[in-house]
């Protein structure tokens, strides 16, 4: 009895720790906004990305980049982190305070809790590669409208055809819908393996739950759990 006290009083101090506060101030999921999606989701913004052959291009024209707004706003651009050679490519949403000052994803709070759900099936920063959905921090913490999105598919899609990773894990609501092209939420998406086509690639994509989420409900750590277990048999599988 005392034990899961100890243990409940553990928890929450790790929670505190690692920002469940600041992300229930930034209400980052009860504001997104599903018609945000709804049209011209993939309607490419005129961009042709044909001639990028390699990331180190890609890189050099996002960071040149100038028709989105959040660019001018933001201090870095976050292209990625981990090894592009790895069979496991991550997707998140957009970088927050400490990506942008690092100016790579998942650095901050939610990024050590992911970290540490990855760690469980001995995945980390060597043996996977991690994006974001947005390659700037929107001010504020805000969501990405769905002008920015579009504007940032091609550049995700591009990412993804040169990495050619054999699976995809979608974190985040944002990340899920965006890439799968689906306008369920990622409660009804998660648990499960999707498919994400691209022209000739088609790549399994399985969503998870976004950390910040987990942060504000942690009794959804089960959940994911239970998908990294699907994740790490998928993994074994492609071995
Ligand atoms: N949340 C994301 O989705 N990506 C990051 O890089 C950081 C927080």
């Amino acid at each position: 009895m005392i034990k899961s006290f100890e243990k409940n009083i553990d928890d929450l101090k790790f929670q505190i720790e690692l920002g469940i506060k600041e992300t229930i101030k930034s209400n980052i999921y009860e504001d997104f906004n599903k018609s945000d999606l709804e049209e011209n989701r993939f309607a490419n913004d005129c961009n042709d990305l044909s001639e990028i052959k390699s990331l180190e291009e890609l890189r050099s024209y996002i960071e040149n980049y100038d028709k989105c707004e959040l660019k001018n706003t933001s201090r870095s651009t976050v292209f990625c982190d981990g090894n592009s050679k790895s069979k496991v490519m991550l997707i998140g949403e957009a970088p927050g305070n400490q990506e942008e000052v690092e100016g790579k994803p998942f650095v901050g709070k939610s990024g050590k809790l992911l970290d540490k759900i990855l760690e469980f099936i001995n995945i980390n920063r060597k043996n996977c590669y991690i994006i974001n959905i947005i390659p700037w921090k929107p001010p504020g913490n805000r969501n990405p409208t769905k002008k920015e999105i579009k504007q940032c598919l091609p550049f995700v899609k591009k990412h993804i055809e040169l990495v050619n990773p054999d699976i995809l894990v979608l974190v985040g609501s944002i990340s899920a819908k965006s890439i799968l092209n689906k306008d369920l939420g990622i409660t009804k998406l998660r648990g499960k393996w999707h498919t994400y086509k691209d022209k000739e690639l088609e790549v399994p994509a399985l969503p998870i739950f976004h950390p910040a989420y987990l942060l504000r409900r942690p009794n959804s750590k089960l959940l994911v759990m239970k998908d990294i277990l699907l994740l790490n048999r998928k993994i074994q599988y492609k071995e």
